[in-house]
């Protein structure tokens, strides 16, 4: 008789394990729970400029009461963090950036309304020049280029401004040059020595922006593209390097943005610094994910599957458009 071509059973039943709810269970190696999220929110000051984003349908431009019941929602949902995002009125915007350190500027009576609301709720902020800038970017423009040092020192007089206002995490992603050790050594120096950085740390130059820039008006105003100081999404090494140098500065936790396409830069900052990691799950993304649930071409699931992915690629947290929601689902 001819001997068997296969073996008359599989060396390994993966499936075994497969079989219901809970075997599964049992194998199941990462979790998703609302305390790996960070919601981040758009705040505006203008009247009327108040309710959703074309680009990204079912999120809202709040005023200062909406970021006061977002904040109430977080708690109720388990949400640790806030992150808080300005929406400024185009006519306090200028070349000098004032509005950026002013402690009633709108993300700063947004930092306070919601440590009065709910104390407990960790605040970030976002430290750039784009939300006060007349042209869009991160940092000053002189004679048609970002200059780096100028900009660092504006970022720090915000950041201690945040830091007066009561923020928890001081989120910079402006992506120049010695920030995070200027902000550090400022911080210290001033008596807010608990105030924690988390640095955008692998923040690439990525198209995956744009709805962002439309929530907080910013996107008819863009000079130009940030690829001077953005990162090349063509690059790994230097996303690494500039991880290595936010912790070496004094970063506490360190960002990947965006979050989907960039997974094997989450997995490899995990592996190689062991640092708090998170990963933000940008605009883009989320307009991609919503429109095609509201088309019909994706299910409700693939929010949780999408999250789910940054934790088995190592990230501890993640900043998603999908907070509230996603907290609802997991409820
Ligand atoms: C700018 C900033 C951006 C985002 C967060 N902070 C956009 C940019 O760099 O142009 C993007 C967030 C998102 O797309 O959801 N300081």
């Amino acid at each position: 008789m001819a001997r068997p071509i296969i073996a008359p059973f599989p060396a390994t039943r993966l499936r075994r394990m497969r079989r219901n709810a809970n075997l599964r269970a049992m194998v199941t190696e990462t979790g998703l729970a609302p305390a790996n999220l960070i919601w981040p929110i758009f705040v505006t000051e203008v009247a009327g400029a108040e309710g959703e984003i074309a680009s990204m349908p079912g999120v809202e431009r709040l005023t200062l009461d909406g970021a006061r019941r977002a904040a109430e929602r977080a708690a109720r949902l388990g949400i640790p963090a806030i992150c808080i995002f300005p929406h400024s009125d185009q006519d306090l915007k200028t070349e000098t950036c004032e509005r950026a350190w002013d402690p009633d500027n709108i993300g700063n009576r947004a930092i306070r309304a919601i440590k009065e609301t709910v104390p407990e709720l960790a605040v970030m902020t976002d430290i750039a020049l784009d939300p006060y800038n007349i042209n869009g970017h991160d940092g000053f423009v002189v004679d048609g280029e970002i200059v780096n040092d100028e900009t660092v020192e504006a970022l720090v007089k915000m950041a201690l401004v945040q830091a007066e206002c009561g923020a928890d995490i001081l989120g910079p992603s402006d992506m120049m040059d010695g920030r995070i050790g200027a902000l550090r050594m400022a911080l210290e120096l001033d008596g807010y020595r608990d105030v924690a950085i988390l640095s955008y740390a692998a923040k690439f130059a990525s198209a995956f922006y744009g709805p962002f820039r439309d929530a907080v008006g910013a996107s008819g105003r863009l000079v130009g593209d940030k690829k001077t100081y953005q990162i090349n999404p063509a690059n790994r090494a230097e996303a690494l390097r500039c991880v290595a140098r936010d912790l070496a500065e004094g970063a506490d936790m360190v960002m990947v943005k965006p979050g989907l396409p960039y997974l094997d830069i989450c997995r490899e900052v995990k592996d190689r610094f062991d640092a708090p990691t998170f990963a933000y799950q940008v605009s883009g993304e989320y307009a991609m994910i919503e429109g095609a649930i509201r088309a019909g071409w994706l299910s409700r699931e693939v929010m949780l599957e999408s999250l789910l992915a940054f934790r088995r690629a190592g990230c501890d947290g993640i900043l998603s458009y999908f907070a509230p929601a996603v907290a609802e689902m997991l409820a």
